[in-house]
C-alpha cells in the first residue's frame, strides 16, 4: 500500500507532487504565473490585490474563506488535488498562487509551496537537497538560526562551509559544493551580495542557488529573475506584515526539486494552518501599500539619522552612499523597511529603546506597527553591544523620525 492510499498523497503520488490542476473552493483556477484578467505590464498594486484569486463565481466570495478540512470526501482511488488535509488544502493553493505570481510574474512553470514558519521553509530546502557527503555554501552573517541548522546539517555527514555575504565572498568557497544559500540584503548587517553573479558561478560549478528573500519581499527582489533556482522567504515578516501569522514559502521552477521540498513538507508535516494561510492572502492585497510607505519612512529615518554623532555604522541599502547600494540598486526593486545602526554603549541603546513610544521593543520586522531591538541580546550575531535593528513601520513618517530623534535625545543623559 503506498502512502498516499493510506493518509493522502495529492494525486496519489507517493513522492507528494501533485496532480492535474487545483481547483478553488470558488471554482477552476488559472494555470501558475498567470494573471487572467490584468493587463500586460500591470503595476505592483494591480498585482498584489488581484494575486492567487480564483475566476470570479457569482454569489461566490472574492476572496474564498478558508477551509478548514483534515480530510476531504474521498470514495473510491485516492485521486487529488485534494485528499487529506497535510498534503493540500484550498486556501493553500491560492495563497501559493499569489506568492508565485509576484515572485515571478508572467513566468510559467513556477510552483509556491507555502509553510509553517520561514524556517520550516528553509529547513525544507536544505534537508531535502542535500545528502551525507554534499557540500552546501551558507551565509556567516544571515539569519540567527543558520548556525543551528549548519550544526543540524553537520550531523547528517553534509560539509557546511560559510563566507560574508559583503564583496560576494561566497564565491571563494563554492567548488565542488552542491547548493548556495544567499541571504541579501542579510539580516540584521543589511549587506548585499550580486545575485546573479553568484548564481551564474554556482551553476557552472553545478550547485542549485536559493536566496532567501524575507526582507526584500517579492516585490522588493525576484530572485528566480536573478538566476536563483529557489526563492524562499518568512512570510511572518513584511509580506504579512502585522505581525500576527507566522508562514513561510518556497518557490522554484524546476518541477522535480520542488518534488522534494514539496515531498519534505510532507513527511515533516510543516504546514501553515488554513487561518493563517488565509490571512497571509488577504495580508498581500496590501503588500504594494505597506512596502512603500515603510521603505519610503526607513529612507528617511536614514537620512534623519545620518545626521546624529551618536549614530555610526549606519546601514540602509537605499542610501546612496550605503556599500551595499550600488549592488542593490541593480537588483532590487525596494530597499526593504530594516534600517540597522550602533549606539555607542549598550546602556544608551536599552535607554534609547526605552524611551520610544511609537516603536515597540520587540524581535521580528516588516510589521506595520515599527519595532526595534538591542540585537546583542540574542546572542547569535556578530553585532556591537549599541547595535540597534530597526523596522520601519506604517506610521506618519513625520511622527516616527520625531519620536526617534526625541528618543536620541533623551537617552544621551
Ligand atoms: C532573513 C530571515 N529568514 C528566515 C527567518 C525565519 O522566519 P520564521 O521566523 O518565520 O521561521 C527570519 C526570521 O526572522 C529571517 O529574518
Amino acid at each position: 500500500m503506498n502512502d498516499s492510499a493510506t493518509e493522502g498523497g495529492p494525486g496519489a503520488a507517493a513522492d507528494g507532487s501533485s496532480s492535474g490542476a487545483a481547483t478553488g473552493a470558488a471554482g477552476p483556477l488559472p494555470g501558475p504565473g498567470a494573471q487572467p484578467g490584468l493587463p500586460d505590464g500591470a503595476g505592483d498594486g494591480t498585482r498584489a490585490v488581484r494575486a492567487g484569486l480564483p475566476e470570479p463565481v457569482k454569489h461566490e466570495p472574492t476572496l474564498p474563506g478558508p477551509v478548514f478540512a483534515a480530510h476531504f470526501h474521498l470514495p473510491g482511488d485516492p485521486t487529488g488535488p485534494y485528499t487529506y488535509g497535510r498534503d493540500e488544502n484550498p486556501t493553500w493553493t491560492l495563497l501559493e498562487r499569489a506568492v508565485a505570481e509576484l515572485e515571478a510574474p508572467g513566468q510559467e512553470g513556477v510552483e509556491a509551496l507555502v509553510f509553517a514558519s520561514g524556517m520550516a521553509a528553509i529547513s525544507s530546502v536544505l534537508f531535502s537537497q542535500l545528502r551525507a557527503g554534499d557540500a552546501v555554501v551558507l551565509p556567516n552573517d544571515g539569519y540567527q538560526a543558520l548556525p543551528l541548522v549548519r550544526a543540524q546539517l553537520e550531523t547528517y555527514g553534509i560539509e557546511v562551509r560559510t563566507a560574508p555575504t559583503g564583496g560576494d565572498a561566497q564565491l571563494e568557497v563554492l567548488d565542488g559544493a552542491k547548493l548556495l544559500w544567499i541571504e541579501t540584503p542579510s539580516n540584521p548587517g543589511l549587506d548585499v551580495c550580486d545575485v546573479r553573479r553568484l548564481a551564474e558561478a554556482a551553476h557552472a560549478r553545478g550547485a542549485l542557488v536559493a536566496v532567501d528573500n524575507t526582507l526584500a519581499t517579492p516585490l522588493g527582489q525576484r530572485p528566480l529573475e536573478l538566476g536563483a533556482d529557489f526563492a524562499v522567504a518568512s512570510g511572518t515578516k513584511q509580506l504579512t506584515g502585522h505581525g500576527d501569522v507566522l508562514l513561510g514559502y518556497v518557490t522554484g521552477r524546476d518541477a522535480e526539486t520542488m518534488a522534494a521540498v514539496r515531498r519534505w513538507r510532507k513527511i515533516v508535516g510543516a504546514i501553515p494552518g488554513p487561518m493563517e494561510a488565509w490571512l497571509a492572502h488577504r495580508s498581500i492585497a496590501t503588500l504594494q501599500l505597506r512596502v512603500d510607505r515603510q521603505d519610503a519612512t526607513a529612507l528617511a529615518l536614514a537620512q534623519a539619522l545620518r545626521e546624529r554623532p551618536e549614530v555610526t555604522g549606519l546601514r540602509y541599502p537605499g542610501l546612496p552612499d550605503d556599500p551595499s547600494h550600488e549592488i542593490a540598486s541593480q537588483q532590487m526593486r525596494r530597499y526593504g523597511c530594516v534600517v540597522s545602526f550602533t549606539l555607542p554603549t549598550r546602556a544608551r541603546a536599552d535607554r534609547f529603546l526605552d524611551r520610544l513610544r511609537l516603536v515597540d521593543d520587540a524581535t521580528s520586522f516588516g510589521g506595520v506597527r515599527s519595532t526595534a531591538e538591542r540585537r546583542g541580546r540574542w546572542g547569535g550575531d556578530a553585532v556591537p553591544e549599541g547595535f540597534i535593528r530597526f523596522s520601519v513601520g506604517a506610521e506618519d513618517p513625520g511622527d516616527l523620525v520625531a519620536d526617534v530623534l526625541r528618543a536620541l535625545d533623551e537617552s544621551a543623559v
